[in-house]
């Protein structure tokens, strides 16, 4: 069936979400106001590949965030699945625990050299949240400067405590921390990615009370000559822990941390989502010394122990490390931000361009930039497509997927220049609201 914007179960469905889940889904970045309010189709009923399908059977080609980040190899890849499905039928939960997290942490030492201990959990965030509590227990100090986002915990909104904008800028701007306890004012500090001078004025302010350093070690843009090694040399002198958050960026341009071919070694590396292609599962891998501090601290959690996340991850790095998976998300991701670019210069469209190869966005440039992203994506769902400003490569994208995508985004995009050249205002042309920026409470 064709896809149109229109509303059928699944738009109802999010619509009762919201009378029953504070904000309507979980995850903010699967909000579909961040996408086409009202008309997002918001659920899926399964999923194969780089296509899903929504409660009123309509099939889509997913060239937006696939499973934001998790699905590196694809939906359902059967290889994975196949996996869990072993680790299912011989018992999920038991009293005893699972053998296949011996075996991962050897696989992810292995590939991480300088590491030597590993610890699990199950999201992202919650694993940052560990290591921060490893990296202070360690370092015996409090403070933490950080660059990006890295999840929804206290230690990381504390930030915005002593500011309310502290955040903006690290990847979603606006996080409010009600009901974060007040008394943890002044124990985060974020400095900005590639800004050497802030990080070591910062370091300098808080010398003697500062014990982490947290970064993500690329996303947006590749490091400036003598950043990283600025921020590393500075953690070792002043006896800062360095973890580097990988939970986004691990995985995309290697088999592992992306810091691996960037000559930093940090203290702990943090992975998540793509290392078990959309199985709950994180690992905290980090140096034998720092790693022992998590002994003096309670840090312990009965599904950290379920058979289905190591069983998945095992399958999905094996697979990944054995079909170079990273080749496939460069050369993808490249033929798209090519793509976006050459359209964009074909109908005369000023657009900029941003982010590592496997995880490319392009932001229409002007006032109307909102708008116009979602009149993108409106339009480009009406064809059949989940697409929105970014585009996060995977195994399963192929030539074919590609080929479809700019066939439609060619039209898409000589409609909006169309648009803007008659001087029309693009809202007039959307059925719905003009989507989210970042963070907004939902009512
Ligand atoms: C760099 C980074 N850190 C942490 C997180 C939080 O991970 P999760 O959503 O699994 O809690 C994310 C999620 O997008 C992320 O991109």
């Amino acid at each position: 069936m064709k896809a149109t914007p229109t509303t059928g179960r699944s738009q109802r469905l999010y619509r009762k979400a919201k009378g029953f889940i504070p904000g309507g889904t979980q995850l903010l970045s699967k909000r579909p106001e961040m996408f086409l309010p009202d008309l997002w189709p918001s659920y899926y009923s399964r999923a194969r590949g780089c296509e899903l399908w929504d409660l009123d059977g309509r099939r889509y080609l997913d060239m937006s965030y696939m499973g934001i980040g998790a699905a590196v190899l694809g939906y359902a890849d059967p290889d994975v699945d196949a996996a869990v499905r072993r680790a299912v039928s011989r018992g999920n939960m038991t009293t005893l625990n699972a053998p296949e997290e011996v075996e991962l942490a050897e696989v992810l030492v292995r590939l991480h050299p300088w590491a030597k201990m590993v610890r699990y959990a199950r999201t992202g965030g919650e694993a940052m949240a560990m290591a921060v509590r490893i990296a202070r227990a360690s370092s015996g100090r409090d403070t933490v400067l950080f660059c990006g986002y890295h999840g929804w915990h206290d230690w990381y909104l504390a930030a915005n405590l002593a500011k309310d904008s502290a955040l903006d800028g690290h990847l979603l701007p606006g996080l409010e921390p009600k009901g974060v306890p007040k008394c943890l004012r002044g124990t985060s500090f974020p400095f900005r990615y590639n800004d050497t001078d802030e990080f070591l004025r910062l370091a300098h302010r808080h010398r003697g009370r500062a014990g982490v350093v947290v970064m993500e070690p690329i996303r947006n843009k590749p490091p400036e000559p003598g950043f990283l090694e600025a921020v590393q040399r500075t953690a070792r002198q002043r006896g800062m822990v360095l973890v580097v958050d990988e939970i986004t960026a691990g995985w995309r341009l290697n088999p592992g941390g992306a810091h691996l071919g960037m000559g930093l070694e940090p203290d702990i590396a943090v992975f998540g989502k793509a290392m078990s292609n959309g199985y709950p599962m994180a690992a905290v891998v980090g140096k034998r010394g720092v790693m022992q501090a998590a002994q003096g601290s309670f840090i312990s959690s009965t599904y950290w122990t379920d058979r289905i996340g190591p069983s998945a991850s095992l399958a999905c790095i094996e697979k990944y490390a054995a079909l170079k998976v990273h080749r496939h998300l460069a050369k993808t991701g490249n033929a798209v931000q090519d793509g976006w670019r050459r359209l964009a210069g074909k109908h005369g469209l000023r657009i900029s361009l941003d982010g590592i190869a496997p995880l490319g966005h392009f932001g229409f440039e002007g006032e109307k930039a909102l708008a116009l992203k979602t009149l993108f994506t409106q339009e480009m769902l009406k064809r059949g497509f989940l697409a929105t400003n970014a585009f996060y490569a995977s195994w399963a994208h192929r030539e074919t997927h590609l080929r479809r995508y700019f066939a439609a985004a060619d039209r898409v995009f000589g409609s909006i220049a169309a648009c803007l050249a008659r001087g029309r205002d693009p809202e007039k042309l959307l059925s719905g609201e003009v989507c989210h920026a970042g963070f907004r409470r939902l009512i």
